[in-house]
């Protein structure tokens, strides 16, 4: 293919080299398949990055999109505007009580960079604690945030008053300087960890007693992934914020910081701003995610469908566990075979999932439309290998 190869060298070429990619293009999805150049359909455990929540362009969210565009491609928010007024409103009722407000990104990283600075601003104090093995963007807060080496160690002068420390040591260690604590529940990128929820509850419980506020990175677990709205709320344990990004919109780059009534009142005219965050066309696209979630239960299916993935892959050889919660799942592959042997094998049969910072570990994030029909294909795969 020679047209394939001109155009990758030019990707090459011309866009900075920061990822490892699949070896072919994307250029066509349907539903929870994606097509290469050759029009070779795979299968996508992977998500898009965990993104593609309503599959790849899902009529509704399409036609929504093309709706706006047509309309309306942007404003800020200097002006009102509807596509917005009912995007949070929507928003604001799937995440429910105790969330009152949203403030709109465009990214987890920003999500994240506002909640920590409206952290600091609303405390007036300074101290950010995090976990280590957590991932929390790439800016320079997300990033000071973040407990994965690899990634932090790139920041030679991370922000002053950061500090990273292992699960069992956070609750401890808040106290009247602490800010907040920000926590990414479920590891992603870490080898799909649960912070175990006595820990989750006991940080909780600290962070009231000293004044302190908790931010959840619901960024993977969020909008319906975990098979609850929220992943705070299956646990029962409701932080002050939680950032949103990832599947909001269906892939359309928006993010999202919750925050509650007593934190609201707070927020005045001028403390935050974004010109793209909450843009129309960010906005119509979040609506028609969210209403598809609704209107197509997706988030029982992710519920169900994680558990049916779940039986039937931890009993399969060779597989030592399979972790997460709904559509979060991490596959631990037993020594001596590793997560990357499994995602080589499983590309070879055109699947794609992802890899994580543990070795052993292989992520699923597929969209959380899937059905038994891709949840038995991604099975008999893995059992194949
Ligand atoms: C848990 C978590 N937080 C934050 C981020 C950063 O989001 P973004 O890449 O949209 O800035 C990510 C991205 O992978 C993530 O997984």
């Amino acid at each position: 293919m020679q047209i394939a190869d001109d155009l990758k060298s030019l990707e090459d070429r011309y866009q900075l080299q920061t990822y490892g990619k699949f070896p072919f293009f994307i250029d066509k999805g349907a539903g929870c398949y994606v097509y290469d150049e050759e029009g070779n359909k795979y299968l996508d455990f992977y998500g898009a990055h965990a993104v593609a929540s309503t599959g790849h362009c899902h009529p509704h969210v399409v036609k929504a999109i093309q709706k706006q565009a047509a309309e309306l491609i942007f404003y800020s928010n200097v002006s009102y505007n509807s596509a917005r007024a009912r995007a949070v409103k929507k928003l604001l009722e799937m995440a429910g009580e105790p969330y009152y407000q949203a403030f709109l990104v465009n990214s987890g990283s920003e999500a994240n960079e506002n909640a920590l600075k409206l952290a600091r601003a609303i405390t007036g104090r300074k101290e950010i604690i995090s976990f280590s093995g957590s991932f929390h963007g790439r800016s320079y807060g997300s990033l000071s945030s973040t407990g994965i080496p690899k990634y932090a160690n790139y920041l030679n002068t991370p922000v002053p008053m950061h500090r990273i420390l292992p699960a069992e040591a956070v609750a401890e260690a808040v106290s009247e300087e602490t800010a907040a604590v920000l926590v990414e529940p479920i590891q992603s990128m870490g080898g799909m960890k649960e912070i175990p929820l006595d820990c989750l509850s006991q940080i909780q419980k600290e962070c009231q007693q000293h004044g302190a506020l908790l931010i959840f990175d619901e960024i993977q677990t969020g909008v319906a992934r975990t098979g609850s709205f929220l992943y705070s709320g299956l646990v029962n344990i409701h932080p002050e914020m939680v950032t949103l990004a990832k599947g909001i919109a269906s892939g359309f780059p928006a993010g999202a910081l919750l925050v509650t009534k007593e934190l609201a009142k707070n927020v005045k005219n001028g403390d935050l701003g974004s010109t793209f965050g909450g843009g129309p066309l960010a906005c119509a696209t979040m609506e028609a995610t969210l209403e598809v979630i609704d209107k197509e239960q997706l988030i029982e299916n992710a519920s169900l469908m994680g558990d049916y993935l779940k039986e039937n892959l931890s009993s399969i050889d060779g597989i030592e566990e399979v972790r997460g919660r709904g559509l979060l799942l991490g596959v631990k592959v037993r020594e001596p075979k590793t997560a990357k042997e499994l995602q080589t094998g499983l590309l070879k049969q055109r699947i794609l999932a992802g890899s994580s910072m543990d070795p052993q570990v292989l992520r699923m994030m597929p969209p959380l439309i899937i059905t038994r029909r891709e949840a038995d294909l991604f099975v008999e795969a893995v059992k194949a290998i």
